[in-house]
């Protein structure tokens, strides 16, 4: 008997991976669960509608990419979480903590190094005439400079809930400091000591999995994934890859990219929650098949399996941790390395890909050496690039990607 599973993708204006997704799960076929079952997959993009809220969906898993901006779309993913127990990738429960700076409490918490973050009230009141009332009466007064002082310079001044560099700046003296803080008017900032790193390395976690990338954040968006296998000490990697997951397992994130900066041997978070990660074609390039094999992965492996959602956080099992004396800062990575592999179920998702991993491999390999993928990869550079620098573009990501062939066929041919 085939169960057939249907998997809703919730988008904006994103085509290129949702093609992907849909391209390889269906080349991928039926998969085998246990007791001898037999599971199939079905892709659907997800129309926005009046709904009833006794309404069943029909969808059993929802990768979602809207519901951070759109109500309507997020009240639905709540309804059918709560409702019908639709896994969610990610959870809308977990988006008030989305902004950076819960992330940056919890890691605080949890004994990370976290660069010395303050947040300052708006520099204007919101536009409410009560809320003036109150700001008039209640906000203390308060010596900026002196914060900044104490902090050091130079400083990073960023919106506490931030995300594609708005309101972004770096900070050098008393005068950009000010000036900084007067033109963020109505947006919440905080204040960051400004880390001097060697490497910027950026990870994409999607369920179990963790790949981290050398990041170029001064580089053109095409530029800033830089192919680079052996970036991180073996130790460094380790740490960066334990960071991300203890995050997301402690948020119950399952789709999200995590920004660190390395200096020496030192690991300093400074982004950790992001809603919808950038998997863009585009920016990913060589990358881009990875993150498409690992969503297919976390995907399949959660609807054979019968993975359930949890809501709840359960936050004292890290929080013990945290709190025991007699644990180093290496100790406790550590445990939270073996609590992030308990809730991600990391050892059976290994297991249950191991026999199929081949299989799958062969068909993304196919699929990207092939005719349909070129198609997708022009038709995503047209709609992203002005006219004048498509045939750059073009031929700038088919390089990287006849890069990521070759390299994918000899590690498949050594290792089959
Ligand atoms: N404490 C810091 N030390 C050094 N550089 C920093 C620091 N905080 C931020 N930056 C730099 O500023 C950039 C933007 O900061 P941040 O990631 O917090 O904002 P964002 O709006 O989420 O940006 P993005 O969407 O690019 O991730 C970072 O990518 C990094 O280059
Ligand atoms: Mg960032």
């Amino acid at each position: 008997m085939t169960t057939r599973h249907l998997i809703g993708l919730l988008l904006g204006t994103e085509d290129d991976w949702p093609t992907a997704f849909t391209e390889i799960l269906g080349r991928l076929g039926p998969v085998p669960g246990p007791g001898g079952s037999q599971h199939a997959f079905d892709t659907e993009r997800i129309t926005i509608e009046p709904f009833s809220l006794r309404d069943r969906p029909r969808y059993d898993l929802v990768i979602d990419r809207l519901a951070y901006w759109y109500y309507h779309p997020r009240e639905w993913l709540k309804k059918v979480s709560l409702m019908d127990g639709v896994y969610l990738l990610n959870s809308p429960f977990t988006f008030q903590s989305m902004e950076k700076h819960a992330a940056y409490c919890a890691m605080m918490r949890l004994g990370l190094k976290v660069p010395e973050t303050v947040l300052v009230p708006y520099k204007n009141p919101l536009d409410n005439s009560r809320y003036a009332y109150t700001a008039a009466r209640y906000n203390k007064s308060f010596d900026l400079d002196a914060i900044a002082e104490k902090i050091g310079y130079p400083i990073f001044m960023k919106p506490y809930d931030g995300g594609a560099w708005r309101g972004v700046s770096r900070i050098n003296t008393p005068a950009e400091l000010h000036a900084a803080y007067d033109a963020s008017g109505e947006m919440l900032m905080h204040l960051q000591k400004a880390v001097d790193y060697d490497v910027f390395a950026r990870s994409l976690s999607i369920g179990a999995e963790t790949l981290v990338m050398r990041f170029q954040p001064d580089q053109p968006m095409h530029s800033r994934y830089a192919v680079d296998h052996s970036f991180l000490s073996p130790q460094v990697g380790t740490e960066v890859v334990t960071i991300g997951r203890l995050v997301n397992a402690f948020f119950r994130w399952e789709f999200n990219s995590c920004e660190t900066l390395v200096s020496g041997d030192q690991v300093y978070p400074i982004d950790y929650a992001n809603a919808c990660p950038d998997v863009a074609l585009t920016s990913l390039h060589y990358y881009f098949p990875w993150a498409m094999k690992a969503l297919v992965k976390w995907c399949v492996f959660a609807l054979v399996t019968g993975r359930r959602a949890r809501l709840d956080l359960e936050t004292d099992r890290f929080f013990t941790v945290a709190d025991e004396p007699g644990l180093s800062y290496d100790d406790k990575l550590a445990v939270y390395g073996d609590l992030a592999d308990a809730y991600f179920d990391t050892a059976r998702y290994y297991d249950f890909w191991s026999g199929l991993q081949p299989r799958l491999d062969e068909v993304v390999l196919d699929w990207i050496a092939g005719p349909d993928f070129d198609q997708l990869l022009v038709r995503t550079v047209r709609s992203v690039y002005p006219e004048h620098e498509q045939d750059q573009f073009i031929a700038h990501l088919r390089g990287l990607m006849e890069l990521w062939v070759r390299e994918e066929t000899a590690r498949l041919c050594t290792n089959p």
